[in-house]
């Protein structure tokens, strides 16, 4: 089985659509998304319909929480422009999609072979940035989620792109590179940790939108890093009447 993985779309259907078109040229069995599919761009609907087409494995992040905040009553814990693009974000989605949101569970063991989350195991909120926090996080995978599922978990949030393995008898957390292309080997002994970064908003200091496969057969997994049609998106983040800096930061990669 091979599997792509995502994140962290943000109404960019732009970015979801170079990732869709390169993972089904490769092939894969299947699509997951480890949430954030919508907030921030102006295409929430098409990247709904895109997602549930393609019949895409997907968890809530923390913009999907956000926009059940506001359906609730409730002032989501989000910064000013993040939230005015997610009352535009309410505005554009129809109830049934927006229940569909609120209906995505917060992790996904998938095949009982490794684990979705958005921000951390620990919390969906909460950001991996470096090997310290991914120490923490791993503490929190191997004692709260079953073996052998626990061995391996795919995050986002961050927005870029990270790789940690963890091997709990020699106590060694290691950061591996991640770049365009490059294969990890997934070794047996150790637990893994995978920031697919965003196809949406990355923020690495590049354009690109990112994503990664998983093959379950020669136990590796690839980065890959795509460029995408950003001007389009900032076109139509600009049309819709979202804050400038919004678009700005599709070119810069922040
Ligand atoms: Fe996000």
């Amino acid at each position: 089985m091979r599997f792509a993985v995502f994140s962290d779309v943000h109404s960019n259907l732009e970015g979801l659509q170079a990732v869709m078109a390169e993972a089904e040229r490769l092939d894969v069995d299947g699509y997951l998304c480890c949430g954030d599919i919508v907030g921030y761009n102006a295409d929430p609907v098409p990247c709904v319909d895109l997602i549930r087409e393609r019949k895409v494995a997907c968890i809530r992040g923390n913009h999907e929480r956000g926009l059940q905040d506001l359906e609730e009553g409730r002032l989501p814990n989000m910064n000013p422009l993040a939230l005015e693009a997610l009352h535009f974000t309410r505005e554009r989605l129809p109830e049934e999609y927006r229940k569909w949101l609120a209906s995505l569970p917060d992790h996904l063991r998938v095949e009982d072979s490794f684990y979705l989350f958005h921000g951390s195991p620990a919390h969906p909120d909460e950001y991996i940035f470096d090997p310290l926090e991914a120490a923490y996080a791993f503490r929190s995978l191997i004692a709260d989620y079953p073996p052998p599922a626990n061995l391996l978990c795919f995050i986002g949030h961050t927005h870029v792109c990270a790789a940690y393995s963890y091997e709990p008898e020699k106590r060694r957390l290691v950061e591996l590179p991640v770049s365009d292309g490059c294969s990890c080997p997934i070794r047996p002994g150790a637990h893994y940790m995978f920031n697919v970064g965003s196809c949406g908003q990355y923020r690495g200091g590049i354009p690109a939108a990112t994503f990664a496969v998983l093959d379950l057969e020669e136990m590796t997994l690839e980065y890959r890093f795509l460029s995408y049609d950003y001007a389009e998106t900032q076109r139509k983040v600009l049309n819709a009447g979202l804050p400038v800096p919004l678009a700005r930061r599709l070119g810069l990669g922040l």
